[in-house]
């Protein structure tokens, strides 16, 4: 099996889109610039927020980047289920491609597909597609321009299958290209309900969101069409990496596994099974709580600082279930 790196991941990803006239913006800071309606940078697309909304110009309409992204407060907040899912991260890097006006659903479709199954080559009969329950237009592209199974696309409501930022700003229907991990995957849940995978199960991991961005919601909730359609996609880097890797859990990936074994050595002494979990929480903890210090948010009694000191409580409360006590 050919050796992803992390690095090499999001190198490849990142080279795939700027060949197809994307330019490669940096990740944001996780302090959101001018923006209150956000905790912490939790999508790619939020330094794009403006060129949704039509209120700012750029020398290009198509970027690609790797966004560093904090989900622990907000409208996306995985705290609780950090640690003890294969999948979740309170830091995480996601990787996007976005169109400003320029291409839509097709090219986003045909993109996403080529790059999955032309470059990481990941196995066709394992991949699954959902589209929002209304977007008819969206399962005949896939239809169209892929191969994917067409037993393998499924409809959604809007829980799953419309995204949005906040509760206010850019959202649109959405579709999720999904991975199945196979039998060997051990779940709480069962995997099918009527022939219907359970994408929650933690056996499909979505990999990748492709959003059609082409409403603005306002603060009534009120809905209204963006100055023209946009793309924003977001891809997990850890989870594609763990894929391509052949795990079962983005926790055994290099990176994890690095801060893994270096709580280890601290503790001295091998951990088992049954708080393992703990180990989990504390090396994506460190990773959340030293990127959002290098991005100048410090512990505090409110608002963003308290959100970064309720993330160090809690990797100090499963620290002392290991057996820390300093
Ligand atoms: N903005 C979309 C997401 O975060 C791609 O899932």
């Amino acid at each position: 099996m050919e050796n992803w790196t992390i690095d090499k991941v999001r190198r490849t990803f990142l080279d795939f889109f700027k060949a197809k006239g994307h330019t490669e913006v940096a990740s944001s800071p996780l302090l959101p610039a001018e923006d209150n309606t956000l905790l912490f940078a939790n999508a790619g697309m939020n330094q794009f927020k403006k060129l949704f909304l039509g209120l700012e110009k750029r020398s290009y309409t198509r970027a690609c980047s790797a966004q560093k992204c904090v989900r622990a407060g907000g409208k996306h907040n995985d705290l609780e289920n950090v640690g003890f899912t294969t999948r979740h991260h309170t830091f995480f890097e996601m990787l996007g491609n976005f169109s400003f006006g320029d291409y839509f659903k097709e090219d986003a479709i045909k993109y996403a597909w080529e790059l999955i199954t032309e470059v990481f080559k990941l196995d066709k009969s394992r991949l699954y597609v959902t589209v929002f329950r209304e977007d008819d237009e969206a399962e005949q592209l896939w239809l169209k321009n892929t191969d994917v199974d067409p037993k393998h696309i499924f409809r959604l409501d809007e829980h799953d299958n419309f995204w949005q930022m906040g509760d206010t700003g850019p959202c649109g229907p959405c579709s999720e290209i999904h991975y199945d991990l196979g039998e060997g995957f051990k779940a709480e849940k069962p995997f099918f309900d009527n022939g219907m995978p359970d994408f929650d199960c933690g056996r499909f991991v979505e990999i990748w969101n492709l959003v059609f961005m082409q409403f603005n919601r306002d603060e009534s909730g009120r809905l209204t069409p963006l100055p023209k359609p946009n793309i924003d996609t977001g891809m997990g880097l850890e989870r594609i990496t763990s894929i391509l890797n052949g795990k079962l859990s983005n926790y055994d990936i290099d990176i994890f596994q690095d801060l893994i074994h270096f709580t280890e050595n601290l503790l001295g002494k091998s951990v088992p099974a049954e708080l393992r979990s703990s180990l989990n929480v504390i090396a994506d903890h460190a990773r959340s709580t030293s990127f959002l210090i290098a991005d100048t948010i410090t512990p505090s009694n409110e608002g963003r600082g308290y959100v970064l000191r309720r993330i160090m409580r809690r990797a100090i409360r499963h620290g002392h279930k290991l057996g820390f006590n300093e």
